[in-house]
């Protein structure tokens, strides 16, 4: 047996999870990375701190020349500053994931998160652009009637005063941009193992998704 055998080496392992908004795969996310100790990112933010930045000097999201502008200056703190969720911010985020330049600024940082311990990222496009060799892809969907309806009991429970048409038209306009550009659509990538959530509440999405992981990664050896 030779004295000085080679170290194993294990790669990171990155886990996409993507779909689109209030299928429940932030939550799911977020659970499996600290069931797997791996480091979790929530790339939507990455988005709204954009959006929001731009919002907050007053200027349009739809503009390219602003929106990248801000994604190249963006900070850490801009991850926490207030509004992230707002009603403004997830349209302002969504048009500024539309622009190229915007996606190209922050494709690096997603990559360096991911590469260095392996990761748990949630977005609509980790599968298909930011880590296409990702071990495991989920694609977390529900029916639109069943997002409309948490997004809105998510909105009710901060106490805004907002009717469950309106939540479910705002929602169909983003779902329409996110899927429809044309720099890096929302789609499920071809080998992602779809989830869809519509009957289940968190807990039971949760144990599917953690169960798919599992399985995926034992089949990978
Ligand atoms: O997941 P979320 O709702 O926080 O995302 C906010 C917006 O950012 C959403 O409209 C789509 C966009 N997004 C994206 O284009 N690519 C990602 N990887 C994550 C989010």
């Amino acid at each position: 047996m030779s004295p000085n055998p080679s170290p194993v080496v294990i790669a990171p392992v990155v886990i996409a999870v993507d779909g689109p908004a209030a299928a429940g795969k932030g939550t799911l996310a977020r659970r499996l990375a600290a069931e797997l100790g791996l480091p979790y990112l929530d790339t939507g933010l990455l988005y709204r701190a954009v959006g929001r930045r731009v919002l907050d000097s007053g200027l349009d999201p739809a503009d390219p020349a602003a929106a990248e502008a801000a994604a190249r200056a963006l900070e850490p703190e801009d991850l926490g500053r207030p509004g992230l969720r707002a009603p403004d911010t997830d349209a302002a985020a969504s048009r500024v994931a539309a622009i190229p330049a915007v996606r190209a600024a922050l494709l690096e940082f997603q990559r360096a998160f991911g590469r260095s311990r392996g990761a748990v990222l949630d977005g609509r496009d980790i599968g298909t652009v930011v880590f296409p060799d990702a071990a495991v892809k989920l694609f977390v969907t529900a029916s639109p009637e069943a997002r409309a309806r948490r997004r809105w009991q998510e909105r009710l429970a901060r106490h805004e005063a907002v009717t469950l048409d309106a939540v479910a038209a705002e929602m169909a306009a983003r779902d329409a941009r996110d899927a429809g550009r044309d720099a890096a659509p929302m789609v499920a990538a071809a080998d992602a193992l779809p989830l869809d959530t519509t009957r289940l509440d968190a807990e039971a999405a949760y144990r599917a998704a953690l169960e798919m992981v599992r399985q995926r990664l034992d089949a990978a050896g």
